[in-house]
This record gives C-alpha cells, sequence and structure tokens, in this order.
C-alpha cells in the first residue's frame, strides 16, 4: 500500500511517498527557517503563506521522485494538530481535496502521534510495551505505549518544552535560530562542567519542567560567562534530566524498549547518553526523521488505514491535540 503524507503544521512544508508503513518512496522538505531566522522566531501569518506558496509543488515533486501517480495511492494521511491554525489549514484542506478528487481514503493524522511512528521507517519494529518520549519545540510528553494506537500519556512538561528551552537559551546567549542546532554546535566548545545548573526533577511525577532552568541560564549569563560552556551545561542539564526520567518510567513499568521522537531527539548528546543509560534497546529515527517530515505521517497514516481509522470529509484541524 502506499501512502501520500502531508505534513504543514509548523515551519516545515513537507510531502512524501511511503510504501506500507515503512519503505521511504520520497520525503521531500521545505523548510521555512531562513524566512522566520530574520524575525527571530516563527510569524504565524508569514508560516501559512509560505505554505500556500509551495505545498502544491512540494507534493508534485514528492509523486514524481516516488515515480507514483494518483492511481497508484492508497491513501492521503494529513497532519491536524497540534500546531498552528492557519498552517494545518493549508495542508488539511489540500489533502481533502485530492482525496475527494482521486477517490481515495483520507487520514487525519495527530502530529505527536506521527513523530513517535517515526521509528517504524527504516525497516525496524518497535516491541510492545514501549516507553515513548516526545521532545520538541512545542511538547515533552512521556507516554506508554501498548500497542498500535494504544497510548497511556505519563507526564508531559508543566512549563516550556524542551525544544523550547533550547530555541529561548540559544537567544539568550546569542546563537540564533533554531536553537537546538545552535547549542548543539556550540557545546563541544564548553567546559559543562564549570556550571552547575539546576535539574527540575519533580520526584513522584513523570512531568517535566525547563522554565527554571532557562531562567537559570539567563542568570548566570548576566554575569559574563564564554557562551559555549554555558550551551554545554544547558545540554548537559537537559539531557540528564530527560534521561534519567525516561529511564526510570521504562523500569517502573516493565517496558521492553524506548522509543524517541521530535526534534530534539536529533541531538546526539540525548541519543548517545539514553543509549548508554537505558537498560532497554533505545529505537531513534535517523535525525532527519526526528524534525518535522512527513514519512512519519504517512507512516502512521498506514496503521490507521489498516485499523479503519478513516477520516470523514468533515475532518477539521485540531490546533490543541493532545496524545492521547
Ligand atoms: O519536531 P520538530 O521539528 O518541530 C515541532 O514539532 O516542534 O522540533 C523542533 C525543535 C526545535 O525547538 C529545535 O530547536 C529542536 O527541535 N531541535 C534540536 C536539535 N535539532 C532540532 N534540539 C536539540 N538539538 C538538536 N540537534
Ligand atoms: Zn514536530
Amino acid at each position: 500500500m502506499k501512502l501520500l503524507g502531508i505534513e504543514t503544521s509548523c515551519d516545515e512544508t513537507a510531502a512524501a511517498v511511503v510504501q506500507d508503513g515503512r519503505e521511504i518512496l520520497s520525503n521531500i522538505i521545505s523548510s521555512q527557517v531562513d524566512i522566520h531566522a530574520r524575525y527571530g522566531g516563527i510569524v504565524p501569518e508569514v508560516a501559512s503563506r509560505q505554505h500556500l506558496l509551495t505545498a502544491i509543488p512540494i507534493i508534485q515533486e514528492a509523486m514524481a521522485q516516488a515515480q507514483t501517480c494518483w492511481s497508484d495511492l492508497d491513501g492521503i494521511a494529513v497532519t491536524i494538530g497540534p500546531g498552528l491554525a492557519g498552517s494545518l489549514l493549508v495542508g488539511v484542506n489540500i489533502a481533502k481535496a485530492i482525496a475527494l478528487g482521486h477517490g481515495l481514503p483520507l487520514l487525519g493524522i495527530n502530529h505527536l502521534e506521527g513523530h513517535i511512528y517515526a521509528n517504524w521507517l527504516e525497516g525496524r519494529t518497535p516491541d510492545f510495551p514501549c516507553i515513548c518520549l516526545i521532545v520538541s519545540g512545542g511538547h515533552t510528553d512521556l507516554l506508554l505505549m501498548r500497542g498500535q494506537g494504544d497510548y497511556l500519556a505519563l507526564g508531559r512538561t508543566r512549563d516550556d518544552a524542551a525544544g523550547e528551552a533550547f530555541d529561548k537559551v540559544a537567544r539568550i546567549l546569542g546563537l540564533g535560530y533554531p536553537g537546538g542546532p545552535a547549542i548543539e554546535q556550540a557545546a563541544p566548545g564548553g567546559n559543562s562542567t564549570l556550571h552547575r545548573l539546576p535539574r527540575a526533577w519533580l520526584r513522584g511525577s513523570d512531568d517535566f519542567s525547563f522554565s527554571g532552568l532557562k531562567t537559570a541560564v539567563l542568570r548566570l549569563f548576566q554575569g559574563g560567562p564564554a557562551a559555549a560552556d554555558v550551551a554545554a551545561s544547558f545540554q548537559e542539564a537537559v539531557v540528564d534530566v530527560l534521561v534519567t526520567k525516561t529511564v526510570e518510567a521504562a523500569r517502573r513499568l516493565g517496558a521492553r524498549q524506548i522509543l524517541l521522537g521530535g526534534g530534539v531527539v536529533a541531538n546526539r548528546l540525548l541519543r548517545q547518553s539514553m543509549a548508554q543509560r537505558s537498560p532497554l534497546p533505545v529505537l531513534s529515527p535517523s535525525p532527519t526523521l526526528c524534525t518535522d517530515n512527513a514519512a512519519m505521517i504517512a507512516c502512521c497514516g498506514y496503521f490507521h488505514l489498516k485499523a479503519g481509522n478513516i477520516s470523514g470529509w468533515d475532518l477539521d484541524i485540531a490546533p490543541n491535540l493532545r496524545l492521547p
């Protein structure tokens, strides 16, 4: 079965064709990062206008690269949320038009579930029950996944998301936007043991909190230390909390594996440290499949199609969607 995936929830316009939820036939991503970098962050109105300009050419490119025509497709999967309302509307309406025009099933996908399903791409088959950590620009969610589409929410951030903390701290340190890659690049040039930054453990809870750490960075940096030293300490503090709490939850709940997803998982220290400190196998998508893409949406759509979860023509965006 071949599915076309469409993703326009934030600042990436993406389209992909995936076979049987596993084999990526094409995966095209047009990033708006250079446009938003001028403003130091995402401007929602600019994002939706940009999606309007690029979505159709990106979809055509994904279809051409996959050497697929409309009659070869078995469904259209599209992100319905969470995300920016105007941006989501562009993707959902284009997906509806294509599905209706070609008589194809339409599958509305939760972007967060897509980040988890990126672990099914590249030939892997995760084992249940597993603990999923989703760390992106807008979310830090810890879940127990008991089977396909069967989730129990364990914890989430009470304030800033992990990626948001990277972005805000990079701005404080003058490292630019987006912050995650900028901090990862600056950190190896610094000494992570020079400044000890606080960790919010929130013991007895699977929730996270990163706003205190961000404030501590702001105060510390006003004292005039080197940005690279602060970046290294900050990265270490975030990774320490994410790894410790994920591994603890996996042990406590008898999980067989840990699955990682979301843009922050592109971070090498997080990947290495989770793999080193977890007694269980840790699965994470390749870095380019951690950040927003449409292959993960097509993959997730395949499992929904198999389960018969087909959306109606009244499918709407859900900017504040959660998982489960
Ligand atoms: O999943 P994603 O592409 O978009 C959302 O769904 O939000 O995640 C974007 C977030 C941004 O906050 C970005 O700074 C962060 O992921 N990020 C990273 C890295 N690459 C992207 N954070 C840390 N290290 C990285 N290498
Ligand atoms: Zn995302």
